[in-house]
């Protein structure tokens, strides 16, 4: 990871477990105090759930919602209004399930946080922009059971007392991630996929296919007056392309046909 990645010297990878909804707890429980306030974008599913979490342990602001498009844009770089002195700035890159994602990193005067669930290893990314990012393997890396979490590690060491073991990153550092028994199948196989991407161009090649592969299925999409792709084309994921049936009152018997189909979920 830290060859493809280009990961600098002063950060730590850790694999952990809990995926990247444990993350949504253990972000909040290790980099922040009681009474603190953290800004956190609110792009659709994952990022509504990543606030709720985050909720329980400190003031959430939420710099940006895009409830006003249905959640089918990502906020001008300019309208994201930064709490002075907030613990950490959080967003989703790609919103797995809204398949909206942002063209931008935010530029940010907090440590910034990023849910890379659905974007790790898909493009090369400048890692030193970054406090922290995590991303559960399931979708880039390889089996669910692995969540890889790359910090930087001035922001280790400030664990609220409470906060578990194995989600303590300066514990899991120092037991070189094995602070407990470590999904051992799961990671030999992210391992595998790791010397795949090496192999196949490495973040370059990845950028390469993952691009031409939603370009074919946009086009196919914009060409068609059957469906529709919702999402705002500065904010079209490379990751994930939903689309909608053009005409509402199909969508039902579509759904049901494709299920009939042998094809669902
Ligand atoms: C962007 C994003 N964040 C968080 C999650 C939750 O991850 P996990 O299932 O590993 O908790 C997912 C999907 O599962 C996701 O796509």
């Amino acid at each position: 990871m830290r060859e493809l990645m280009g990961i600098p010297e002063g950060y730590s990878v850790l694999f952990m477990q809990g995926g990247a909804s444990g993350q949504f707890s253990a972000i909040p429980q290790n980099l922040t105090a009681p009474g603190d306030t953290v800004d956190i974008v609110n792009t659709g599913s994952w990022s509504k759930k990543a606030i709720a979490e985050a909720k329980k342990y400190v003031s959430v602001n939420v710099v940006a919602d895009e409830k006003a498009s249905n959640y089918s844009t990502v906020p001008d770089a300019a309208a994201l209004a930064q709490t002075p002195g907030a613990a950490y700035f959080h967003y989703t890159a790609n919103e797995t399930i809204g398949g909206v994602e942002f063209d931008y990193v935010p530029d940010v005067d907090a440590p910034l946080i990023c849910d890379m669930s659905s974007t790790i290893m898909s493009r090369p990314i400048d890692v030193s922009k970054f406090g922290l990012i995590y991303a559960g393997a399931q979708k880039n890396l390889g089996p669910a059971g692995i969540t890889v979490v790359i910090v930087r590690d001035d922001l280790m060491g400030k664990a609220r007392p409470e906060t578990p073991s194995v989600w303590d990153y300066a514990q899991m550092a120092a037991a070189d991630s094995m602070l407990n028994t470590p999904p051992t199948l799961a990671l030999y196989l992210l391992n595998l996929t790791l010397k795949w991407v090496k192999k196949n161009g490495g973040l370059e090649g990845m950028a390469a296919r993952n691009q031409a592969k939603a370009a074919k299925l946009y086009e196919a999409i914009d060409n068609s007056d059957f469906y529709s792709n919702p999402v705002a084309p500065n904010a079209r994921s490379w990751m994930n392309v939903p689309f909608l049936v053009a005409d509402p009152s199909l969508e039902k018997e579509f759904v049901s046909s494709a299920a009939d189909a042998g094809l669902t979920n």
